[in-house]
């Protein structure tokens, strides 16, 4: 069996990529660079782009199934290439899909659930990996400046997503299935920071930023305002599901779901 994986150079996607290794099956990655890709060397690694559907025909050649990115580019902008993404996978005969979405039905999960592909969507709160985002300032002065201090989040670790994308990719039974991953605690911005330094055996300080400083400075990262807004409500005023744990990751991969704790002692080495 080939499995495609899109965006497997990203935090999520060598999860997925090492997951479906570890079962035995044959990977191909897309990327729009595949010398800078670094994945292990038994993947294949195809060249092309979800913006551009042209550059994606031979990617699917021989897939059973795929996993699917819904926004692209270094802006994470809405994929509104939904429909001939689609189209291209079931010309090539791809009968499975995941979906990972991006807080908000656009496109790609239209096409993709609406058309002849077994589909599981997969809904995660926000990955533990993003909190690689604090790295710089913690080995810079120890200040981590962000807004919403207080606002609890159920944060997944990006493993366990990868090993659930895995196992509703390759093992029958999750058709039409949506998936919300959490992980196994519901942690504030100043706990998550309490446990870094913790575990790194530094003292760390939190300075709490306003949301119109936060907004202003994800701008300033490049961010379309799309995205902006999307990060000022999910981190200000998060809905019920992104700070309630529920079991599916255990359900899914038959295994407890990474701590933060735990995703923190794995990238220690990051933070110090
Ligand atoms: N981070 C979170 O908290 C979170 C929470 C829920 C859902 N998600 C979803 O999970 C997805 C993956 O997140 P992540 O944090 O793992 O991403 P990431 O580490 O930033 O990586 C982004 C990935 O997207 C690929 N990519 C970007 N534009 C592309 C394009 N036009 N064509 C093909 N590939 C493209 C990149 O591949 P190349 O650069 O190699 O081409 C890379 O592998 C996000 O897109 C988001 O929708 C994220």
């Amino acid at each position: 069996m080939t499995y495609l994986v899109t965006g497997a150079t990203g935090k999520a996607g060598r999860h997925v990529v090492s997951h479906l290794l570890q079962a035995g099956h044959h990977v191909r990655a897309l990327t729009r660079d595949p010398v800078k890709a670094g994945l292990p060397p038994e993947v294949e690694v195809v060249a092309g782009d979800l913006t551009r559907p042209e550059t994606l025909g031979p990617a699917f050649d021989g897939v059973t199934g795929v996993h699917l990115l819904t926004v692209g580019g270094d802006d994470y902008a809405t994929l509104t290439t939904g429909p001939e993404i689609v189209e291209l996978a079931l010309k090539a005969g791809v009968r499975r899909a995941t979906v990972l979405w991006n807080g908000q039905l656009g496109p790609v999960e239209e096409a993709v659930e609406s058309s002849a592909l077994e589909w599981t969507r997969l809904q995660p709160v926000d990955f533990m990996g993003n909190m690689l985002g604090w790295a710089d300032a913690i080995r810079k002065d120890g200040v981590v400046r962000e807004p919403f201090g207080d606002v609890r989040s159920a944060m997944v670790d990006e493993a366990d997503v990868g090993a659930v994308a895995a196992v509703a990719l390759a093992e029958p039974g999750h058709a039409g299935k949506i998936y919300t991953l959490t992980g196994p605690q519901a942690l504030t911005p100043r706990e998550r920071l309490a446990v870094i330094a913790r575990t790194i055996g530094r003292e760390l300080e939190f300075a709490e930023l306003t949301e119109e400083e936060a907004r202003e400075r994800w701008r300033r990262a490049g961010h379309a305002e799309e995205l902006v807004d999307l990060l000022a409500a999910w981190q200000g005023n998060p809905p019920p599901e992104a700070y309630t744990v529920v079991p599916t990751v255990a359900e899914i991969t038959g295994r407890q779901p990474r701590t933060f704790a735990d995703w923190v002692g794995r990238h220690a080495g990051r933070f110090a």
